[in-house]
C-alpha cells in the first residue's frame, strides 16, 4: 500500500507535452495515484495513445489539441480545463520544443523561436496555471527543464541551454514569489532519455562514441527511462513535498553531481585506479 502523503485522489491535473516520453509517464503515474486529467499536446495522434493508456485507471481524463508556443492556444487550453473540472492542482510543463545548432551556424530565427518555446510558452502556461492556483490558495507547478539549463552539453546545444537556464530561473522566481500564498514551483532536470520521438537511440546507433560520451558523465551507469520521472513527478505534486519548493531536481543518474573532470567506476574508457 501507497503512503497517503503521496496519495492524489480529488486533485486536478494539467499535463502539457502528455504525448511524449515524459508526459505520457507522468500522466499515467498521477492516474495511477489518484488524480484527474487534462492532457494537452500538439500531437492528436500521440495524445489518444496517452489517453488510452490512462482511462482505463479509472479517474476523469480530458484531452486538449494545443501548441504551448501559441498563447491564443493556451487560453484556449486553460478554458477546457475551466469547463472542464474548474480547479488545477498541479500543473506539469513538458512540452519545449527547441531548434538548435553550433553558435556559429545558429540563426536567430531558430534561437528566438526555441525561446519563445521554452521561455515565453512555459512562462503563459504558469501564468496561466498560477493565476488560477493562487484564487485556490493551493497548488503546484512542476517544469520540466534539462541539465542544459545549469550546465553546457555542447553539441549544437546552445539555444536549447539558453531555453532551459530560463526555465529553472523563473521556477525560483515564481516559487519566490508566490510560495507564500500556497503556490510551489519547482524544476526537475532531466540527463539523456531515449524515446521513440526524441531519436536517440537512432543518433547512438549512428555515432556510437555518443553513447559512451554520455556514459563517462552518468555514474549510475544508464540512460534514463522516461518512466524514470514519475516518482518525483508524483512526490512534487503531492503533500509528501508540502514544504519543498524552489528546488532544481536533477533526474540524471549523478551526472550533475560529477565535475567534468572526474571518472567514475565503471566509467567507459577508465584506466585510473586510485
Ligand atoms: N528525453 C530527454 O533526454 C530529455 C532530457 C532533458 C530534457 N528533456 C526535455 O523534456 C521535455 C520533454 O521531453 P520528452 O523526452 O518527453 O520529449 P518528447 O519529444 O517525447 O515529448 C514532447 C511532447 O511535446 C509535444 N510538443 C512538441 N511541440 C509542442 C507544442 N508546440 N505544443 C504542445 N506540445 C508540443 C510533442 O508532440 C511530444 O508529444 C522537452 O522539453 C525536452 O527537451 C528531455
Amino acid at each position: 500500500m501507497s503512503h497517503p502523503l503521496f496519495d492524489l485522489s480529488g486533485r486536478v491535473a494539467l499535463v502539457t507535452g502528455a504525448g511524449g516520453g515524459f508526459g505520457g509517464a507522468i500522466s499515467k503515474g498521477f492516474a495511477e495515484a489518484g488524480a484527474d486529467l487534462l492532457i494537452t499536446d500538439i500531437n492528436a495522434e500521440t495524445l489518444r495513445a496517452t489517453e488510452e493508456k490512462v482511462r482505463p485507471i479509472g479517474h476523469r481524463v480530458a484531452p486538449a489539441v494545443g501548441d504551448i508556443t501559441d498563447p491564443q492556444s493556451i487560453r484556449a487550453i486553460f478554458e477546457r480545463l475551466d469547463q472542464e473540472y474548474g480547479r488545477i492542482d498541479v500543473l506539469v510543463t513538458c512540452a519545449g520544443p527547441a531548434w538548435t545548432t553550433k553558435p556559429e551556424d545558429l540563426s536567430l530565427d531558430d534561437l528566438e523561436r526555441t525561446l519563445k518555446s521554452l521561455g515565453i510558452g512555459k512562462f503563459y502556461c504558469c501564468q496561466e496555471a498560477g493565476r488560477r492556483m493562487l484564487a485556490q490558495g493551493r497548488g503546484s507547478i512542476i517544469n520540466i527543464g534539462s541539465i542544459a539549463g545549469v550546465t553546457a552539453l555542447g553539441r549544437g546545444h546552445i539555444a536549447y541551454g539558453m531555453g532551459m537556464a530560463a526555465i529553472v530561473e523563473m521556477t525560483r522566481e515564481l516559487s519566490t514569489e508566490w510560495s507564500g500564498r500556497g503556490v510551489r514551483a519547482n524544476v526537475i532536470l532531466p540527463a539523456q532519455v531515449p524515446n521513440d520521438n526524441n531519436k536517440l537511440n537512432e543518433r547512438m546507433r549512428v555515432d556510437p562514441i555518443l553513447r559512451a560520451t554520455f556514459l563517462r558523465g552518468i555514474p549510475m551507469g544508464r540512460l534514463g527511462r522516461s518512466e524514470d520521472i514519475v516518482g518525483p513527478a508524483i512526490f512534487l505534486a503531492s503533500d509528501a513535498s508540502s514544504w519543498v519548493t524552489g528546488i532544481v531536481l536533477p533526474m540524471d543518474g549523478g551526472n550533475l553531481a560529477k565535475n567534468a573532470g572526474g571518472s567514475h567506476p565503471g566509467m567507459p574508457g577508465e584506466t585510473a585506479n586510485l
